[in-house]
Order: C-alpha cells, then sequence, then structure tokens
C-alpha cells in the first residue's frame, strides 16, 4: 500500500551535519520526498507533536531538545512508507539500535536518535496535519 508518513530529522542531525546523509538513505531506499521544511519549533508545537508523551518522565528534556535549534520536517512517500522509515531509523536507544540502521549507525543516545517517524497511519495523518497543514 502506498503511504504517507511524517519524518523528522531532529536538530541533533542539523548540528551534526548529517542532513544529507540521513536524507540520502530515504532516498536511497526509494521514497520520494512530498514536503520538506527546516524550522525551529516551540514549546506548543513540541507538546502538539508528542501529545502521547507530554506527562512522561522523559519529556522535559525531550521538549527541551527538539526546540533546541533548526529541524528538518518532512513528508515521505512510498510502498509501506511508515513501516520502511522505522526499519531504517532502528531501535529508539541508538545504543541498542542495529548496525545498519539510521540510529544504529550514527547515534548512541535514546533521546538524540537523529529521527522521528510516524508510527501508524493514524498517526501519520495526525502529525502531517500538525506539521503541514493542507498537506
Ligand atoms: P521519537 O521516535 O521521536 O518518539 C519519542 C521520542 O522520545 C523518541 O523518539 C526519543 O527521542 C525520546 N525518547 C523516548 N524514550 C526515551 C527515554 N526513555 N529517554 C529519553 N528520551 C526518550
Amino acid at each position: 500500500t502506498d503511504q504517507r508518513t511524517l519524518v523528522l530529522l531532529k536538530p541533533d542531525t542539523v548540528r551534526r551535519g548529517l542532513v544529507g546523509e540521513v536524507l540520502g538513505r530515504f532516498e536511497a531506499k526509494g521514497l520520494s520526498i512530498v514536503a520538506m521544511q527546516q524550522r525551529t519549533i516551540d514549546g506548543e508545537l513540541a507538546d502538539q507533536h508528542y501529545a502521547e508523551h507530554v506527562e512522561r518522565d522523559f519529556y522535559p528534556p525531550l521538549r527541551t531538545f527538539v526546540t533546541s535549534g533548526p529541524l528538518v520536517a518532512l513528508v515521505l512517500a512510498g510502498e509501506e512508507a511508515i513501516e520502511v522509515v522505522r526499519a531504517l531509523n532502528g531501535a529508539t536507544d541508538g545504543r541498542k539500535a542495529a548496525p545498519g540502521t539510521i540510529r544504529g549507525d550514527l547515534s548512541v543516545s535514546n533521546r538524540e536518535n537523529l529521527v522521528h517517524g510516524s508510527d501508524s497511519p493514524e498517526s501519520a495523518e495526525r502529525e502531517i496535519g500538525i506539521w503541514f497543514p493542507g498537506l
């Protein structure tokens, strides 16, 4: 099934100069870029995006991190794009993510894990509405 998914290249990706490296992996896999924007978000947008995590212990430092500098928001599309992106991203914790994945190759953090990908078709549509209203 052709799907759309919301992807974030988080501030650590931009800060570390890894936008090209990470974007290249998605492109090389065959996903298409439907929309892409670099922006610095405020805490309110972070709270909307991470609505299901705002009460968690790990959220306050995550909120600080995702608002700490520019990030790149993308809509990617392709066959089973949601699962394909999550497979490329790897496990949440970069220390545990498999080598060959973006996090496994490039991150050693559970928070600064470079990328976000929507986890279901419902969250993809919700998140696309937050980041790219009208798309
Ligand atoms: P993401 O896929 O964007 O979804 C929620 C984010 O919260 C996750 O990536 C990490 O950046 C962060 N996160 C999840 N669990 C933890 C944790 N235990 N400690 C710190 N950050 C976390």
